[in-house]
């Protein structure tokens, strides 16, 4: 797959009476090494999560449970995606602007990083982000 877009990644899904399950091993059913795992949860209503870019990370964003709407924009072109089911991954590239709003009641946002915490691998600023895409 090309590392440089984003993309909708279906996991696998085991059913039977007891319900569901899914599994994600890295590098098989995703594009990196999971490095990290991290989780948004009891999101007050209306708020609004993202609003950043990274320089190298790459990650899977997961609807583990209820839904949000995710926008991604690389500076010249924006990719909106719902995401309502827990066996759908979204991949996003390293440089992405990602902004992550519409979280239902109990909803849980569960991402897979390809890098450890690493406040130096953000832009925080959209204009220092757009900057650095038109330099290079
Ligand atoms: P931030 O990346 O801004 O969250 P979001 O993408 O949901 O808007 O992170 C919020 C805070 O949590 C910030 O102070 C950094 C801290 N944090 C860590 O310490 N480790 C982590 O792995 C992550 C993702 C965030």
């Amino acid at each position: 797959m090309d590392i440089n877009k984003p993309k909708i990644i279906e996991l696998p899904k085991v059913t039977d009476s007891r319900g569901k399950l899914t599994f994600i091993e890295s590098n098989n059913h995703i594009p990196f090494d999971i490095k990290r795992i991290y989780y948004l949860y009891d999101i007050p209503d209306s708020e609004t999560r993202g609003s950043h870019a990274h320089k190298e990370l790459q990650q899977i964003i997961i609807a583990a449970s209820g839904s949000f709407d995710i926008v991604l924009d690389d500076g010249k072109e924006e990719y909106k995606y719902t995401l309502n089911r827990s066996y759908y991954g979204l991949y996003v590239p390293k440089m992405m602007w990602r902004t992550i709003s519409n979280f239902s009641t109990g909803s849980v946002c569960l991402v897979l990083a390809s890098m450890n915490y690493d406040p130096n691998d953000y832009y925080r600023v959209y204009d220092d982000f757009i900057a650095d895409i038109f330099v290079s």
